[in-house]
């Protein structure tokens, strides 16, 4: 695996290797960094079959890690004081660890339960991506995770292997039921490229994006609105999705052409399930179309599409929040040539793609339409196509 040391990492793998020394003694075996994401489209598709398009951001979550003598998982977080918690074999069991202990127990979990050879595994961790806030934070834990077990046991597993172990262990460790798209995105992106990914056959393209030589920017707007996706309105999503599929006899909504969306919302009575499946279906088209934009090095023509996801996201898909819409508004507002939420949505963050001569522009307007709201000073920043997990020092 490429081993990365620029001094920028170094200077954040360094407290991480003397908190290992504290927390574990010794020095680790290796660090592990792995980023989080945002997508650029194809959102709520990931569990139907359906497309993404997700870039790696540069923040993440960095693991320092070494083998242990026994078959335990000892984990410590800086971010939540640096106490170690051990959890012995026998606890190692789906929904048994609370907490954010769980992602780190449940990779350890699921590798073994997949018929792997993984021992005792001791494991420090830092991240600088805000926790529940819509950048797949728990991902990147899991995936620093999951390369530092396959690196330290040998594992012959590919990256993809490695996104659905994460995805198992999220599923039935923790118990949350998102799709494969975000540990996807944090161990298959590549620097300068969006990943577009067919998560039916898990097939993926590194797709050339490039803000930079377009004279372009892309905002992150995080409006510090704590998205939960274990609070079931996730689940209720997807659940009407499953029904939808039934009703239609189809294996996934995936397999709903947007040529046959009216034929097929005729045959749904319920209005609430076929708007959340005009949603789906148009959304998978989306992102097919941006592809083919970006595809022909027109970055800038995106906009409109990015747009058009977010209203659907919001008005069929109901996923949206005060805070999300206020954040489109504003960019749009201020003359941004596209605008969305990302993620899952229910807070957490927009992307806007914008010139970059606007980036001070649509920062100011956007912070001072949150404050007319009375909403929370939103963290703005601007993000380019970061590469994915990797090793940085042996
Ligand atoms: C969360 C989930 C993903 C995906 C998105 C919505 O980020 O973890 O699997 O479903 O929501 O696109």
């Amino acid at each position: 695996m490429e081993a990365e040391a620029s001094d920028e990492l170094r200077a954040r793998v360094q407290p991480v290797v003397e908190a290992f020394g504290d927390a574990v003694g010794g020095l680790p075996a290796g660090c592990w960094a792995a980023p989080g994401r945002i997508n650029i489209i194809g959102e709520h598709t990931d569990y139907n079959d359906g497309y993404v398009l997700p870039i790696a951001l540069r923040r993440g979550v960095l693991a320092a890690a070494a083998k242990r003598a026994d078959r335990a998982v000892l984990a410590s977080s800086l971010q939540k004081g640096g106490m170690p918690l051990t959890i012995d074999e026998d606890q190692l069991h789906p929904k048994r660890v609370t907490g954010w202990a769980a992602y780190p127990a449940g990779i350890v979990w699921a590798l073994r339960r997949a018929g792997h050879d993984v021992g005792g595994v001791s494991l420090v961790l830092d991240g600088d991506i805000a926790i529940g806030g819509g950048l797949s934070s728990s991902a990147a834990l899991e995936c620093a995770v999951a390369l530092a077990c396959a690196d330290l046991f040998s594992l012959a597993l590919s990256r993809q292997d490695l996104a659905q172990v994460a995805c198992g262990a999220e599923n039935e460790f923790v118990g949350v039921p998102v799709g494969i798209m975000d540990p996807s995105a944090s161990l298959l992106c590549q620097r300068g490229h969006a990943l577009f990914l067919d998560t039916r056959t898990l097939e993926s393209e590194q797709i050339p994006f490039d803000l930079d030589s377009a004279g372009l920017s892309l905002l992150v707007i995080d409006t510090r609105a704590a998205h939960r996706l274990a609070d079931g309105a996730y689940a209720n999503r997807r659940e009407a999705c499953e029904e939808a599929a039934r009703i239609l006899n189809v294996p996934a909504l995936r397999d709903v052409q947007l040529t046959d969306l009216d034929a097929a919302l005729e045959q749904i009575a319920d209005p609430t399930i076929r708007r959340r499946v005009r949603h789906v279906v148009t959304e998978n088209a989306r992102v097919l179309e941006v592809v083919d934009l970006l595809g022909r090095g027109l970055i800038d023509a995106i906009g409109p599409l990015l747009t058009a996801s977010h209203e659907s996201l919001r008005d069929d898909y109901e996923v949206s929040s005060r805070e999300l819409d206020a954040a489109v508004d504003a960019a749009l507002s201020a003359g941004a040539l596209g605008a969305r939420m990302t993620g899952a949505g229910f807070g957490g963050c927009a992307i806007a793609l914008i010139a970059t001569s606007a980036v001070a522009h649509v920062t100011a307007v956007t912070e001072s339409a949150f404050e007319r709201l009375r909403l929370t000073r939103p963290r703005i920043f601007a993000a380019s196509a970061a590469p994915g997990a990797r090793r940085v020092i042996e």
